[in-house]
């Protein structure tokens, strides 16, 4: 357990929070973006299952992490009711990030609702090896559209919303055009499941490589419990590999949908 100190809080859309917190460890040894952290909300006994959320901003210098999240039920909602000064219960930085490649030219980031939140810290870490970053990311509405000014200091940003609402009409798979990829060199996404299947189905037509995060449930959120298993191909084997240690972020190429 590692208590740590909320230092701000404030809603940012419809039900969507941005809190930022001290850093549970020293991020000087190493972090990733798209790692997640692990909240547990309350000492209660209805809350003993821990909260994971993204990495999306990281100040290395002031040691604290901010977590843009969806209050959607009991524990998150409560969460939000944290204020400045409070304390909270938090593990982490957890799994495997999104991996990063210097020989690498353009890269698309893919975010879809609360899927955007780890973009921010791998645009940023992207941009700081100079490379080219497109941003692509679907919300339902604008009521719940995040982080658009955070992704344009990094590069294009395409919105696209299902009601119309910001950007243009649709899904983020109607932005990954064959012209939008033709210089890509690799594409990272995080989103709810139908959109990563249809991410990868797409980006397999275009040839480009990339890394899926993956949103499963979990339980210990340490490799433990064997609540987040995800079919993952290797070598021509399909096995059940936990995401909270060997994910949330897997190769595409590697993930089985059904
Ligand atoms: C690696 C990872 C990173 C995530 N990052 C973010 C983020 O940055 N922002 C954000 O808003 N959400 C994120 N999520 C989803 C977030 O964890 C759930 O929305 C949250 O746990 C729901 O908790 P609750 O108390 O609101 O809901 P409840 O319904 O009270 O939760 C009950 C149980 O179900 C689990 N659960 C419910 N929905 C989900 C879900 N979609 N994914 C995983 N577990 C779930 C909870 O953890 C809890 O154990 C992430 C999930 C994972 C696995
Ligand atoms: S959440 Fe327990 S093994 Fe992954």
């Amino acid at each position: 357990m590692s208590l740590v100190k909320v230092l701000s809080q404030r809603p940012i859309a419809d039900q969507l929070f941005s809190i930022t917190i001290e850093s549970p460890s020293d991020l000087r040894k190493g972090y990733e973006p798209g790692q997640f952290l692990h909240f547990r909300i309350t000492d209660s006994f209805d809350f003993t299952l821990r909260r994971p959320l993204s990495i999306c901003k990281v100040d290395l210098k002031k040691r604290q992490i901010t977590v843009v999240y969806r209050a959607s039920g009991e524990g998150t909602r409560r969460l939000s009711r944290l204020l400045p000064g409070e304390q909270v219960d938090v593990i982490g930085p957890l799994g495997h990030g999104f991996p990063m490649h210097d020989e690498d030219q353009h890269a698309i980031l893919i975010g879809g609702g609360i899927g955007v939140p780890p973009m921010v810290e791998l645009g940023r870490q992207l941009r700081n090896r100079q490379m080219k970053i497109t941003s692509v990311v679907g919300f339902a509405s604008k009521r719940q559209a995040i982080l658009l000014d955070e992704l344009a200091e990094f590069g294009d940003v395409i919105v696209l919303s299902q009601d119309g609402s910001i950007g243009e009409e649709g899904l983020v798979t109607d932005a990954l055009t064959e012209a939008l990829c033709a210089d890509a060199s690799r594409f990272y996404a995080c989103g709810p499941t139908p959109m990563l299947k249809a991410v990868k189905e797409t980006m397999q037509i275009h040839n480009v490589p990339g890394y899926l995060s993956l949103e499963e449930r979990m339980g210990c959120g340490i490799g433990i419990c064997v609540g987040c298993v995800h079919p993952i191909e290797r070598d021509q084997k399909v096995t059940n590999r936990k995401t909270c240690k060997e994910g949330p972020v897997f190769l595409a190429q590697e993930v089985v949908f059904s």
